[in-house]
């Protein structure tokens, strides 16, 4: 089969099952352009919930199909790819959060949206990094324990002095791999160019930007600014979808190294075989633990 017979054959398989495709924006072009929906993991969610079908392909990684799952818990919900995790989303284990919570017991545990849904069973709240400096700002604790993303936690401390943000060592080992010195010889190779971050890379990065945001606010940022040449400071799928997107205009990688090993395990011939009945993960959590995951998640819509 070539690629294209393989996509045909999938958009010809999920509307033959009735199976909605969630793709994140992090996946390569040939995923997206089989997906119902392509964005940020909670916005897929969302989606998944909102879509008339019953069984839904998360194509990204394990802590997004569980957020699928959370809110949709009637749905059948398959991993695209069982070994892709999140090495971010996976670093920490419940007891460590609650011994950080017995040393600061006046502190909220906010937690970044990449977690497992094990570990938001133990925070106050969730944040997306779209979402994190105002649902933070919002809060009546002045402590915070933001986990578990140090970039990210860092960047809201600096804009919200008037809070005490406690953060702990982590996050995502791609973003966090971009270096100072790959900002500045990007910016210098493309004089021209606008340097858009992600707040998951280190801050000596983020100083460099002339944008900061999420994925979704990097790409719709691109869109709508009357430059026509950027760099593009978080996973390297951005690059090609926003020249696909938009192709008059020119994007360029921060780092040649920011791409997600994890995202990348999904293929066109994963999704075929989910479709097939002979691939994929079924997500499967107990109750007691989506119930307390969906609260931290119900907090963040409440305040957010
Ligand atoms: P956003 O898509 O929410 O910006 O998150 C980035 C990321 O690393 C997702 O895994
Ligand atoms: Fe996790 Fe980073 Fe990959 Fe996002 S890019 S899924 S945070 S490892």
């Amino acid at each position: 089969m070539t690629v294209r017979e393989m996509q045909d054959e999938i958009i010809r398989l999920k509307k033959e099952k009735d199976v909605c495709i969630l793709a994140h924006a992090y996946q390569s072009r040939d995923v997206i352009e089989v997906a119902d929906f392509m964005g940020d993991s909670f916005g897929l969610s969302e989606q998944a919930a909102k879509a008339p079908q019953q069984t839904v392909i998360m194509c990204g990684v394990r802590f997004m199909a569980e957020t699928v799952k959370i809110l949709s818990p009637e749905k059948t919900v398959y991993l695209s790819a069982s070994g892709a995790g999140c090495p971010m989303a996976e670093q920490m284990t419940p007891e460590a959060i609650l011994e950080l919570k017995k040393q600061y017991p006046e502190a909220a545990v906010v937690a970044y949206i990449n977690t497992t849904a094990e570990l938001k069973t133990v925070c106050d709240v969730c944040v997306t990094s779209a979402s994190a400096l105002k649902i933070v700002e919002s809060l009546p604790q002045k402590g915070v324990i933001f986990i578990p993303d140090i970039n990210l936690g860092s960047y809201i401390a600096s804009k919200l002095p008037e809070k005490n943000v406690i953060t702990v060592q982590g996050g995502c080992p791609y973003h966090a791999s971009v270096t100072e010195a790959e900002a500045v010889y990007a910016k210098q190779a493309h004089p021209e160019a606008e340097l858009l971050v992600h707040p998951e890379c280190k801050a000596e990065v983020v100083k460099h930007a002339d944008f900061v945001g999420s994925t979704t606010a990097i790409i719709a940022y691109a869109k709508k600014s009357d430059k026509k040449e950027f760099i593009i400071g978080t996973e390297n799928s951005i690059v090609e979808y926003m020249q696909y997107e938009c192709p008059d205009k020119l994007f360029y990688p921060v780092s040649a190294s920011l791409i997600c090993r994890d995202m990348k395990l999904t293929t066109l011939p994963e999704i075929y075989n989910i479709l097939r009945g002979v691939g994929g993960e079924e997500i499967v959590l107990d109750e007691d633990t989506r119930l307390k995951a969906k609260h931290s998640i119900d907090e963040m819509l409440r305040l957010g």
